[in-house]
């Protein structure tokens, strides 16, 4: 079932989103090489503890930290570690934010240092591809309208769009119906509704769109070793069109 959130509790969505805005911000200052993921993963536990909030993502199916960081090949999911950054590394640090109850969802890539043209442009595809996906998140139109808009950005610029992982709705569970592929048909997938919020987070891979996990059971790499990256925002459905809760 899709649930619908009324005005307010879109309201109270907007704070966790705000927070994690914010933090994200913070983060971007931090991230330069020989920080730790670990010790970003600290700051932002502290971070969202001295603003009245929590890490959704720890203790969530076992998941063991706030944030989730993943370094070069790894898609997703990737558990912070005392490896320093190195310059030309980027690293995707995805969280989820409670406040009151009431959930946000977003994820950002970063560049370490120096990096190749080619994550450069992962990059960047990756982040334009979020905002193909969110001017298609209007009343009226499907599901499948992102995702298709997303997939043929993607493509169309040489990159992969992974399968495995999609977005979600999102209130006061982190994972809500429906679910939101990142590459499909136009025209298919459930109706777009004011007040339905959802996450959408591309994937994109600069070879196969193919993952493994390792045995940690969490981290999602890519099958090849190519590079991966990672934008994601939660969006309401409004009668004003989308309406980006973490931005
Ligand atoms: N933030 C992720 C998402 O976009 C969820 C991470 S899985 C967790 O759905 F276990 F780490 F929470
Ligand atoms: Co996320």
């Amino acid at each position: 079932m899709i649930t619908i959130k009324t005005k307010e509790e879109i309201g109270l969505m907007r704070k966790a989103g705000e927070l994690l805005s914010s933090c994200h911000k913070e983060i971007a200052k931090r991230i330069r090489p020989g920080i730790t993921t670990m010790e970003i993963d600290q700051f932002v536990e502290n971070y969202l503890k001295q603003h009245g909030a929590s890490p959704e993502q720890k203790g969530y199916r076992g998941y063991p930290y706030a944030t989730c960081a993943s370094v070069n090949d790894v898609i997703c999911h990737g558990f912070p570690s005392q490896r320093p950054l190195q310059s030309g590394d980027i690293v995707t640090i995805d969280m989820v934010v409670n406040v009151d109850g009431w959930l946000a969802d977003s994820a950002w890539s970063y560049a370490v240092g120096d990096i190749s043209p080619q994550a450069d442009h992962l990059l960047k595809v990756t982040k334009e591809s979020l905002f193909k996906g969110i001017e298609q998140a209007v009343v009226g139109n499907r599901i499948g309208d992102i995702s298709h808009a997303i997939q043929a950005y993607a493509e169309a610029e040489g990159l992969s769009v992974v399968r495995d992982f999609v977005g979600h709705g999102i209130g006061q569970n982190m994972h809500e119906e429906p679910q939101v592929p990142h590459y499909g048909p136009a025209g298919r997938g459930p109706r777009l509704r004011e007040g339905m919020v959802i996450t959408i987070e591309p994937m994109l891979n600069t070879g196969s769109y193919k993952t493994k996990v390792d045995e940690d059971g969490w981290t999602a790499r890519t099958v090849d070793g190519g590079l991966s990256a990672q934008y994601e925002h939660t969006i309401a459905i409004t009668e004003d069109g989308p309406f980006i809760i973490t931005l």
